[in-house]
């Protein structure tokens, strides 16, 4: 058998296919880990603890394939939505009334931020409650803290976009809240609106940031989150 075994994984198309010999020792279980494109976000060894359902609650993991289903959704909404005060609204009104499905994709959209919002703050109390932000690890919570401040970010921009009432007077406050802040609060209003009031002008730059520069940049910053993960040895059960 064990001849048999090792024929298979000296055979050329083997190897074709598997950097490594059967995982049957500790050298070659590290390489399958190492040379497989979907392990080798995994640390070689990880805890078993960690490895429990009630550790982490996937909460990291939860929002990652919110984010991900977020911008399929939302590239979908690109399709009908025109970033124009005469035609935000009626686009929206049709999605709902006249494309099929299109009040199912706005749904996806709009549940899938609150959702966003809900699953990353609550793997931040996980986190804190497993005392996961300690060394070496509080470089990967300061990322965390910048992916919760995006997250934020993408909900505030994409609350215009509708044009409606609701959006139009919620960013009217929210901006005007933000201008009181001491120092940089008048900027950043000026900034966020490209003008005195809400208008077209915060429209364009609102759906460029919620389209392109906020989720590029959260994009960016997952894979570093998660890669820190990684190199951190996996996640922290045990150690504190
Ligand atoms: C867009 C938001 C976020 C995403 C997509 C995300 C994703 C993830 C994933 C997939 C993991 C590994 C699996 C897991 O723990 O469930 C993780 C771990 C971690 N995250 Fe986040 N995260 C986000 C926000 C945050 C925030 C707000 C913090 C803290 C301020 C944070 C700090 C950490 C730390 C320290 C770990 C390592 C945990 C450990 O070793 O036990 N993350 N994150």
């Amino acid at each position: 058998m064990a001849s048999l075994t090792n024929t298979i994984t000296q055979s050329r198309v083997w190897r074709s296919f598997f950097r490594h010999g059967m995982p049957n020792n500790p050298l070659d279980r590290s390489l399958v880990m190492t040379t497989n494109i979907f392990f080798h976000l995994h640390p070689v060894k990880v805890n078993l603890k960690s490895l429990k359902a009630t550790y982490s609650l996937g909460l990291g993991i939860i929002t990652t394939f919110l984010f991900v289903s977020l911008s399929v959704s939302g590239i979908l909404l690109m399709f009908y939505y025109v970033p124009t005060v005469e035609r935000a609204y009626p686009n929206i009104v049709a999605l709902q009334t006249q494309v099929p499905f299109g009040q199912l994709l706005r749904n996806l959209h709009r549940w899938g931020a609150h959702l966003m919002v809900l699953a990353a703050v609550l793997h931040m109390a996980r986190v804190f409650y497993t005392g996961a932000y300690k060394p070496p690890r509080e470089f990967n919570w300061i990322v965390g803290v910048l992916l919760l401040i995006l997250t934020l970010g993408a909900s505030f921009t994409g609350y215009l976009l509708p044009w409606d009432q609701l959006s139009f007077w919620a960013i009217t406050v929210g901006t005007s809240i933000a201008s009181y802040e001491p120092v940089m609060g008048s900027t950043v209003k000026k900034i966020l609106l490209g003008g005195p009031e809400v208008g077209q002008e915060a429209l364009t730059r609102f759906y460029a940031l919620h389209i392109m520069v906020i989720p590029a940049i959260i994009f960016l910053l997952i894979s570093l989150h998660i890669w820190r993960v990684r190199k951190d040895g996996g996640l922290a059960a045990n150690e504190n």
